[in-house]
C-alpha cells in the first residue's frame, strides 16, 4: 500500500509538511483532519505528484513514486478529487465519466474524440454500469445533461464518481462533502460503503465535517502545522487531548 517516509515540503520558508510518516491500511477508510492551512491538501499534492517534496519519499506498492508525474501516478492506480471541482463543463455527465474510464489517455485527445465512433462504442459498453452508479448517487436522470447544468452539489458527486470510475486501488478525496446538503452527505456515505468499501478500494480523504469523519472512517490521522499530531481509531481520536486542543476544541 501507500507509505510516506519523512516527507517535507517548504514553500518560501513556510514548512507546509514536516517530516511526515504514514502507512495507509489496505482496504480501509482513512480520514485526514486538521485546521485550515495544516498542510492536508499539500500532502495530497505530494502523493499524487502535483508538487515535488523538498525531501522524503512516497512509496506505492513497494515502488518509489516520488517525483513521478501526476499522469503516471494515476496510471499506477491512484485517483483523486480536488478541493475545487474540475469537470469538463461542455461534455455531458456520461461523457465526463467515460473520460475517466480511459485513464492514461490524454484529456485533449479524448475531448477531440468527443462524439466519434470509438467513444460511442465505449459508451455502449459501460452504459449499464454507469447508469447504476448514477442511480446510487440519485443522479440517473442527469446522464445526458451537460456538466455545466449541474448544481454545485451535483457536480461534486459526479467529480467523486469520476475519480472512482478509473478503477483505482487508492482514492484520495479532498473534502468530498464540503458544501453538500445533508441528503447529499448521506448519499456520499452510501456511495462509499456500496461502491468503494465492498470492492476493497482504499480511501484516504480530507474532511472538516467531523460527524461524517467519525461515521465513515476506520482510522483518523490528525495534522497541524505540517505535522502529524495523532492517528488512531475514531473513538481514540475523539478523546485525545492533543486533538481536542488543536482542532476539535
Ligand atoms: N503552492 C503553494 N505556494 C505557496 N504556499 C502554499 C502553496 N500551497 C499551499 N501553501 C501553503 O501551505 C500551507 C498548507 O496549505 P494547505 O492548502 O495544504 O492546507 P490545508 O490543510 O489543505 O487547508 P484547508 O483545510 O484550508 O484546505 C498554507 O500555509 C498554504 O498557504
Ligand atoms: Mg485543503
Amino acid at each position: 500500500m501507500l507509505e510516506i517516509n519523512k516527507l517535507n515540503k517548504t514553500f518560501d520558508g513556510i514548512q507546509a509538511v514536516k517530516s511526515f510518516d504514514l502507512h495507509l491500511r489496505p482496504g480501509k477508510i482513512t480520514a485526514l483532519i486538521g485546521p485550515n492551512g495544516a498542510g492536508k491538501t499539500t500532502l495530497f499534492n505530494l502523493i499524487t505528484g502535483f508538487i515535488s517534496p523538498t525531501s522524503g519519499e512516497v512509496v506505492w506498492r513497494k515502488r518509489n513514486i516520488t517525483n513521478m508525474s501526476p499522469h503516471r501516478i494515476a496510471r499506477q492506480g491512484i485517483s483523486r478529487t480536488f478541493q475545487q471541482v474540475k469537470l469538463f463543463r461542455s461534455l455531458t455527465v456520461i461523457e465526463n465519466l467515460l473520460m475517466a474510464k480511459r485513464k492514461g489517455a490524454y484529456e485533449g485527445f479524448l475531448a477531440a474524440l468527443g462524439r466519434r465512433t470509438a467513444f460511442k462504442k465505449m459508451a455502449r459498453q459501460h452504459h449499464s454500469e454507469l447508469q447504476y452508479h448514477l442511480e446510487v448517487l440519485g443522479l440517473s436522470d442527469k446522464a445526458d445533461d451537460p456538466a455545466s447544468a449541474l448544481s454545485y452539489g451535483q457536480s461534486k458527486l459526479i467529480e467523486i464518481l469520476r475519480a472512482a470510475e478509473t478503477d483505482p486501488q487508492l482514492l484520495l478525496f479532498d473534502e468530498p462533502v464540503a458544501g453538500l446538503n445533508p441528503v447529499m452527505v448521506e448519499t456520499i456515505k452510501s456511495f462509499i460503503i456500496i461502491l468503494l468499501k465492498q470492492r476493497g478500494i482504499t480511501l484516504f480523504f480530507i474532511e472538516h465535517n467531523i460527524p461524517f469523519v467519525f461515521d465513515v472512517a476506520d482510522w483518523v490521522v490528525v495534522m497541524d502545522h505540517g505535522v502529524k499530531i495523532a492517528e488512531g481509531a475514531p473513538e481514540a481520536i475523539r478523546d485525545d487531548p492533543k486533538v481536542i486542543e488543536a482542532y476539535l476544541g
